[in-house]
């Protein structure tokens, strides 16, 4: 069984200033985590073709450059789409728009950001990924972002669909997905701090 690594794009300079979605690039520390993640998947796939996936924000396709293999950049991959919060602070959005802040956290499954999307809509659209996924016959490096792929992990590895919102998926970490018999192998490597 071939694994399957996840992955966050590294830090970008929205993420440093605490700021939801957007396209912005990778932070230094970003760069460094880019370049980590490299050398750990040359090591661990050894002479192994790797598919390489990443979104279409150009933090993903950074998070890549540093590999030799092509990517496959989908638009499936692509974050949570926040909406009319885009380019927010958490704070902002409690302090202005705080009937978003509290329905959020009531329902943070369901509940959809005013012209963008809920959880359940990423999951949706991530229906055609995972035929793809699953048909792989070589490791793929999955290179995606927090709720995305909180809700690749939580069908990965077989958790209810509703949980995936809090799941921890930490920036400049690996989680390594092997596939056995009853269930999913994990292990999780933390390349950069
Ligand atoms: O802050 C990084 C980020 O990827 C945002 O772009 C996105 O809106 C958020 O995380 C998703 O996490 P949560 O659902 O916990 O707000």
């Amino acid at each position: 069984p071939h694994p399957i690594w996840l992955t966050r794009h590294g830090e970008s300079v929205f993420n440093e200033k605490g700021l939801l979605g957007g396209d912005s690039d990778l932070s230094a520390r970003g760069d460094e985590y880019a370049k980590n993640l490299s050398a750990f998947i040359r090591e661990r796939a050894g002479d192994e073709h790797v598919n390489v996936w990443t979104s279409t924000l150009r933090r993903t396709i950074q998070t890549a450059r540093p590999m030799t293999q092509n990517h496959v950049a989908w638009r499936a991959l692509d974050e949570i789409d926040a909406g009319v919060c885009e380019g927010m602070t958490y704070e902002e959005i409690r302090q202005q728009m705080p009937e978003v802040f509290n329905a959020r956290a009531a329902d943070k499954f369901r509940y959809r950001y005013p012209r963008g999307e809920s959880y359940e809509d990423v999951i949706q659209r991530l229906d055609p990924l995972i035929i793809q996924l699953e048909r792989q016959r070589s490791p793929v490096l999955v290179i995606g972002h927090q709720a995305v792929l909180r809700a690749l992990y939580a069908y990965l590895v077989d958790r209810p669909a509703p949980s995936c919102p809090t799941l921890p998926i930490p920036l400049h970490t690996v989680i390594e997905l092997t596939p056995t018999a009853y269930a999913c192998e994990e292990r999780r490597f933390q390349l950069a701090p």
